[in-house]
């Protein structure tokens, strides 16, 4: 397989978070598009009547009548969840001491580790995904395997392993300083090669000591390049446990506050108990929410609300993920889906449009890759995915009646899922075909 190519399809990207149909500067459709790949990134996008004489090919990938867009990212997802995804659980801190705690040990073994990993990109890839911000288990070793298999196939991950001292089994923890080292191994050993990075993973106050989260801040002041990732007010019971736990913080945004573990590169996993006081650190701080609608549905753990994020000044930075395995699918389709019907619960508006640019250049914006991530452009690296809105009987029936754009993405995010991603292409290569 060459990771030089030529495509032919229906084209949409964004440039900014459009307002709704009407405003049609913000993307770019093409009827009839070419994307011409070399080298793994895009060399050219635009009609195919115009596509120059130098990109042409007899060897040209024709996937008319279906729609190309640019990968979709996961802005937080657990690689060793892949298989506690669907366990009977109430709440939060049961579902993670029942399942979650037990499962993730098995991750200690690098051997169990490397075949699951593989299992796991594949997964995403399948499912239209092609770059994802992933936790590991507490071992290295996770870190390490899903690293490594994401160098294998070219993929664009960022990862790190967890940070975890207290509050959890034996077999899960580790101390601040092997969390310190280890964390700085993976950084030294992967962060920039080919397309992985390296995230600073505490993973979350409540399995971390004083000691540990101190350490974590120094990581994040040694080490300006990586992001970081962590969970934030998604269970009452968590909130009050935290509260306990570092008595003297204002909040629970107030501990990660403290230990200087907010800022632009920070992705906070759920957000959804804020107070207006919390928010307003958020914004100011330019740290991330990361909405994850079907593992708040799933865990029951609240309503994700989006118009509290934007009606901070600034807006507080936002992105969608799955989180597998609290979360139920894989599927970004699926969970813009579930976060449409979250927000219209709220009495919001989730414009199917505003749905596709989050989860492609608003999610790579959120992760400041947006330069290199979530565009059919030139210069970007070349990594999209070709979806069929007549992917199973019920989507063909209902796209009989369609005859716009928008009615298009709202068919596929309300009734696709994996089998609507007929082509997954990353660095230019097909990675996946249906
Ligand atoms: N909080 C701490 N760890 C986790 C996790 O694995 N999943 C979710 N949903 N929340 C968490
Ligand atoms: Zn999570």
């Amino acid at each position: 397989m060459s990771a030089n190519g030529l495509y032919r399809a229906r084209l949409l990207w964004f440039d900014r978070e459009p307002d709704g149909a009407e405003d049609t500067e913000a993307f770019h459709y093409i009827e009839d598009g070419a994307i011409a790949v070399a080298g793994g990134k895009i060399v050219w996008s635009g009609d195919w009547a115009d596509l120059p004489a130098e990109y042409s090919s007899d060897d040209c990938e024709d996937f008319r009548p279906h729609l190309i867009v640019p990968g979709f990212i996961d802005c937080h997802i657990h690689f060793p969840q892949g298989q506690v995804v669907a366990s009977y659980a109430g709440s939060l801190l049961e579902w993670l001491n029942t399942y979650t705690f037990v499962e993730e040990q098995k991750y200690g073994d690098p051997d169990f580790a490397e075949a699951m990993a593989g299992r796991f990109l594949d997964m995403l890839l399948a499912h239209g995904t092609t770059t994802a911000v992933a936790y590991g288990s507490v071992h290295k070793c996770s870190a390490d395997a899903l690293l490594g298999a994401a160098v294998s196939k070219g993929m664009r991950i960022i990862a790190g392993k967890v940070m975890m001292d207290r509050n959890a089994p034996e077999a899960l923890t580790d101390t601040p300083q092997t969390g310190y080292d280890d964390t700085k191994a993976l950084i030294a050993e992967w962060h920039g090669k080919d397309r992985v990075e390296v995230a600073i993973s505490p993973r979350f106050a409540l399995t971390s000591t004083e000691a540990q989260m101190e350490m974590a801040g120094t990581l994040v002041r040694e080490h300006p390049e990586c992001l970081v990732q962590t969970h934030l007010s998604e269970n009452h019971r968590e909130i009050e446990t935290v509260a306990e736990l570092f008595p003297w913080s204002k909040d629970y945004t107030d501990v990660y506050d403290h230990y200087g573990l907010m800022g632009p590169k920070t992705l906070f996993g759920h957000c959804i108990h804020q107070t207006p006081r919390e928010m307003e650190r958020m914004a100011e701080s330019r740290s991330v929410a990361v909405f994850c609608p079907t593992s708040n549905m799933f865990l029951g753990s609240g309503l994700f609300d989006l118009s509290k994020m934007r009606g901070t000044a600034p807006e507080t930075r936002h992105a969608i993920a799955t989180d597998i395995g609290g979360g139920t699918n894989w599927s970004m389709l699926r969970t813009l889906d579930e976060g449409y019907k979250v927000l219209n619960l709220q009495g919001q508006r989730y414009h199917p449009l505003r749905s596709f640019y989050q989860a492609t250049l608003g999610n790579a914006r959120a992760i400041g890759m947006d330069d290199r991530i979530g565009k059919l452009e030139a210069g970007y690296e070349a990594d999209f995915i070709v979806l069929d809105k007549t992917s199973t009987p019920a989507m063909a029936l209902r796209a009989e009646t369609i005859s716009t754009l928008s009615e298009e993405l709202f068919l596929m995010q309300t009734l696709g899922d994996d089998r609507a991603i007929a082509a997954t292409i990353v660095s230019g290569v097909t990675a996946h075909r249906r």
